[in-house]
């Protein structure tokens, strides 16, 4: 059985002038990631996945936008041509109270605050769900998401022979 669709999670935002839905990823949005995906660097998708795939395909896509709302939720920034600007997920832990986010966004589209917004209401919807933690790796080298997170108030912790820093806030 498929799961239900949780509309009640759709937001409008206003973001420099322009209208975007905030909303639950859809099974649909397959095509619609393969074409944000044409205004994303190798270098920003590298970074998404953590080094390990920098190729994106169909098969990859449908693992993002078949989720079933519970453990994996994700929302995408759409635009008002229907297009998607940004995507963020977040995966909850075994324990179900902490989850671990990622974020991406349109590499055309950065600096101008699309990160912060879809960074801040993801943080938004984890408390609402009463979590205790939001955390996520990042590369060591990756100095836009790091710098991010900082300014969200995660705190960083470094792993001895891994080239990742995990980030983490406390929420609540
Ligand atoms: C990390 C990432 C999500 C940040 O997204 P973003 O949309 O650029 O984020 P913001 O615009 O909110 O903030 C980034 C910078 O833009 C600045 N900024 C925000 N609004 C701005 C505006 N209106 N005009 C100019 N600059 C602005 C912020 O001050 C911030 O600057 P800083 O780096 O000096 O702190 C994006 O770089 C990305 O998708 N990277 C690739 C994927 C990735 O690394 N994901 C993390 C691991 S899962």
């Amino acid at each position: 059985m498929s799961p239900i669709y949780p509309s009640h999670l759709i937001r409008h935002v206003l973001w420099r002038g322009e209208q975007l839905l905030v909303r639950p990823v859809r099974v649909e949005d397959v095509a619609g990631y393969m074409a944000a995906a044409t205004h994303c660097s190798l270098e920003d998708i590298s970074a998404r996945l953590l080094r390990g795939i920098r190729a994106v395909s169909q098969q990859l896509i449908a693992r993002f936008t078949e989720i079933d709302y519970e453990q994996t939720m994700a929302f995408v920034a759409e635009g008002m041509k229907g297009d998607i600007l940004a995507c963020t997920r977040l995966v909850r832990d075994a324990c179900n109270k902490s989850a671990e986010y990622a974020i991406i966004v349109r590499t055309d589209l950065q600096r101008q605050g699309l990160g912060t917004l879809m960074q801040t209401m993801l943080l938004d919807y984890a408390t609402g769900l009463g979590l205790d933690e939001v955390w996520g790796l990042i590369d060591t080298e990756n100095r836009k998401a790091l710098g991010l997170m900082d300014r969200l108030g995660f705190t960083r912790s470094f792993h001895i022979d891994l080239p990742f820093v995990r980030v983490a806030k406390a929420l609540g």
